[in-house]
Formats: structure tokens, sequence, C-alpha cells
């Protein structure tokens, strides 16, 4: 539980002039929920595309399973399973379809696409094509994607936006059984702190492009018996928990 399965250190990113990651420390330890706070626009999703390589660092290390995530790339690639900002499919092909080729890319040749398919709630969708699907069906889909190839590390921007109650707790319960049966570490983002309260051991705040905090949520609820949400506006009111 105490293994680094991701270690970011001074991690910095600048976009022109402007620097939107400021010299970040993260460590998520393996086997957690990993709960990444942060309001609109504080960096969360860049984080997450630094984390995964979609977007190379200005400086700063980035390690994941022990391996830098510029040079091992691919073989870290195999392990990740990632939903960031709204997924994007093949709209004129089917869920069973998109998952395939999904497969084919990550050189997965012994997953059970429809039992996942089944655990995101996809069920009776049968060939439609995905341009039919309703935004939470996309992001049932999306989160299918992520996790069908059973990475040992699970990101997870925003996963919950556009689901409805049922399908929330439907994920929630999905995302609680990876970590406990198939041993997933997850990195989950979201600006429902209830969510992320019900779910998550660990607690990452970003705060303008800055790491502000990195807490459990067991020493939150000790501080702030009245939860998270508690916790994190008294961060965002510049408090610190340690005052
Ligand atoms: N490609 C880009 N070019 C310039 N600025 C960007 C780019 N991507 C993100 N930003 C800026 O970086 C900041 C953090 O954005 P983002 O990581 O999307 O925040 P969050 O996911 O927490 O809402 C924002 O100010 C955003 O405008
Ligand atoms: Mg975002």
């Amino acid at each position: 539980m105490n293994n680094k399965i991701i270690n970011v250190q001074n991690l910095t990113k600048t976009f022109g002039e402007k620097e939107v990651i400021c010299r970040c420390n993260m460590t998520v330890p393996q086997g957690v929920i990993y709960g990444f706070l942060g309001a609109n626009g504080a960096g969360k999703t860049t984080i997450f595309k630094l984390i995964t390589g979609l977007l190379n660092p200005t400086y700063g290390q980035i390690n994941i399973l022990g391996l830098d995530i510029g040079k091992s790339h691919n073989k870290i690639l195999k392990q990740l399973g990632c939903m960031i900002e709204s997924p994007i499919f093949y709209d004129h092909l089917s869920a069973t379809e998109n998952l395939e080729i999904h497969l084919k890319y990550m050189g997965c040749i012994d997953a059970n696409i429809e039992k996942t398919l089944n655990d995101v709630g996809l069920v009776n969708i049968g060939k439609q094509p995905v341009s039919k699907f309703s935004l939470g069906m996309r992001q049932r889909l999306g989160i299918a994607r992520a996790i069908i190839h059973k990475p040992r590390i699970l990101i997870l921007d925003e996963p919950i936006n556009g689901l409805d109650p049922m399908g929330i707790r439907e994920m929630r319960e999905l995302f609680i059984r990876l970590v406990q049966e198939e041993h997933m570490t997850i990195l989950i983002s979201s600006h429902i702190l209830s969510e992320i309260e019900y779910i998550a051991d660990i607690i990452g705040v970003i705060v303008n492009g800055s790491i502000v905090e990195e807490i459990t949520l067991l020493s939150i609820k000790e501080k702030f018996p009245e939860g998270l949400e508690e916790y994190f506006f008294n961060i965002m009111n510049g408090g610190n928990t340690y005052e």
C-alpha cells in the first residue's frame, strides 16, 4: 500500500508565457483511490495529460511504476487506463467495435468485451452505432475502454459527468470493486466533492497550478468532522489544515 505507483516531482508546464502547472509534487501509493480536487481551471486535466504522456512537461519528473514516462512511454501505456475529458470514439461503429479497436491497439488478446460492457451497465445495446448513444452511455463506454485491458492504474478525469444518479452509484461501486478485486490504483478528479468523499482514500488539492496538499481522507475527517466540503472551502479561502 505504501509503494509509490505514481511519483511526480517538480512538475512544471508552461503554455507560451503562462505557467499553468507550477513545481508540483504528487505521490500516489499503490492500491488507493486518490481523489484530485481543484476548481475549474486549476490544472487537473493538464496534470493528467502530463502523467499519461499526452503532454510533455516543461520540466520535472514523472515516474510511473518506477519508470520515467518520457523514456518508457509505450511500456507504461499498457499499464494505464485513461479517460481524460470527454471520450472520443468512432461514432459510426458499435461499442463492441470501438473496444475491439482499442484492444488491438493495446495488444491485448484476452479481454472480455461482453463482461466489461456489462460491468459499466451497457446492456442490450446490440450493434447500434455510438452516434446514437446518450452522453451517459458515452461516458460508460469511456470507462469500459479505460478498464477493459485490466490496467494497473486507472486515470479518470471527471468520470461521472453526464451520468444520472443511478449511473453515478453504479460507477462508484465499480471503482471500489476494481481496487478491491482487480488491485487497481485509481486517480480520479471530480468537482463533485461528495462523490470523492464516498470513495477516496487520499485527497490531493490543486490551486492555481500548485498542489497545495496531499492528505488522507481520515485525517480530513478528524480535522473537519463536517466533511470534505468544509475542508475544501477552508483551503480555497487560503486556510491551511495545519494552522
Ligand atoms: N493547450 C493549452 N493552451 C493554453 N492554455 C491551456 C491549455 N490547456 C489548458 N490551459 C490552461 O491551463 C489551465 C488549467 O486548465 P485545466 O488543466 O484544463 O484545468 P482543470 O482541468 O482543473 O479545469 C487553464 O487556465 C487553461 O486555460
Ligand atoms: Mg478538467
